[in-house]
């Protein structure tokens, strides 16, 4: 539950202290960042965190340079405030959108999906832009700040969306205590306050969270989406299983829906067809592949939340309600002050 009495000022003022360098890396009053949502981190959920001292993050996803121009013009319409752009590095013209970011003076890049080709990052430093970037391992965090990123995001396997292998809980143990030359921001699961003041007090610099923002009043999703999440618990949230080791599925946790039952049955089939002689492992494997294509658009954008995919996180069971982003933002704030605050005066 919400925590009765306010935390002690004191307390606000050491999260404060705790949060300055990520802060300071985002130019954001607090190291909070939301984590890039394709069809639900559009200019409004971004501009909301944003102007509520997280600093939001525009997820590019599939969307063409042009499409990013507008979206980017429509967010630095409804804030002042920083915000940042997540591309997709398979995106088949990542350096025109980085070239977009750039032009419209967007202060922070974020590549998603793999490690970043080293001409998208060059540009991108070169233009003026800090860049973020995902690292799965210890090996990857290094070579990734070898290579130039600003800052790291590193992402457990309790994310909503594409996920590794690997728990927050193991990658901050791995990574955290060897990577200080950057900030590195901690994502997956994270739902509360506590969880947050936890990672830092490990040596994060602070928090990408996704799922707990869906929920804002200000996100445009559709509101079966955001209805799924409140009735969501953390048990509801899966990876998408794989039916045969030589047909590949890239693991997305999602609640469980019709779609996810009859991706099981479309995988047998087309395993059964493959076996029968009628399509090729190639055209077995795209077959696979394709079943989710629009699948999140159709949950996020149209409300087909049967057929749909509902990317979520296992934090979804700390989504109990729609409210305004300042004010989630703002729990979060107070939960983290008030464990400080129970932690008592510094030995
Ligand atoms: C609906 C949904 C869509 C997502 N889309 C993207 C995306 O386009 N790019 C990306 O880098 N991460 C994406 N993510 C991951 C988030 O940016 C974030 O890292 C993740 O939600 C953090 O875990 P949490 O959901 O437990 O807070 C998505 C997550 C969700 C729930």
């Amino acid at each position: 539950m919400d925590v009765p009495v306010s935390p002690p000022e004191a307390a606000f003022a050491q999260l404060d202290r705790l949060m300055a360098r990520g802060a300071a890396f985002f130019g954001s009053r607090y190291a909070l960042l939301g984590g890039a949502m394709s069809w639900v981190s559009e200019r409004n959920l971004v501009a909301a965190l944003s102007n509520a001292g997280a600093f939001g993050v525009i997820a590019c996803g599939a969307m063409e340079p042009p499409r990013l121009a507008v979206e980017i013009a429509g967010t630095q319409a409804l804030t002042s405030r920083p915000f940042g752009v997540n591309l997709i590095t398979m995106h088949p013209r990542l350096e025109q959108l980085v070239d977009v970011c750039l032009e419209a003076k967007v202060s922070h890049i974020v590549f998603a999906g793999g490690i970043p080709p080293g001409a998208a990052l060059k540009r991108a430093k070169e233009g003026g832009a800090k860049v973020v970037c995902f690292a799965p391992a210890l090996a990857l965090a290094k070579k990734l700040v070898r290579s130039g990123a600003d800052a790291l995001v590193i992402e457990g396997s309790e994310a909503g969306g594409h996920i590794g292998p690997v728990s927050l809980n193991v990658l901050a143990q791995e990574i955290l205590p060897h990577i200080t030359e950057v900030p590195v921001f901690v994502a997956g699961g994270i739902g509360r306050g506590e969880a947050i003041l936890s990672y830092m007090e490990m040596g994060a610099a602070g928090a990408q969270i996704g799922t707990r923002f869906v929920c804002a009043t200000e996100c445009v999703a559709h509101p079966n989406f955001k209805r799924a999440f409140i009735r969501g618990a953390a048990r509801d949230a899966l990876p998408t299983v794989q039916l045969d080791e030589r047909f590949p599925v890239i693991p997305v946790r999602a609640l469980q829906n019709g779609g996810t039952k009859r991706f099981m049955e479309h995988q047998a089939t087309v395993l059964a067809r493959f076996q029968a002689g009628e399509l090729s492992k190639e055209e077995a494997q795209l077959d696979i592949e394709h079943f989710w294509a629009g699948a999140l658009r159709r949950a996020v954008v149209d409300g087909d939340v049967e057929n749909g995919s509902l990317m979520a996180g296992q934090s979804v069971g700390m989504v109990t309600r729609e409210q305004p982003a300042a004010e989630i933002v703002a729990e979060l704030m107070e939960q983290a002050a008030a464990a400080l605050a129970l932690r008592g005066p510094r030995r």
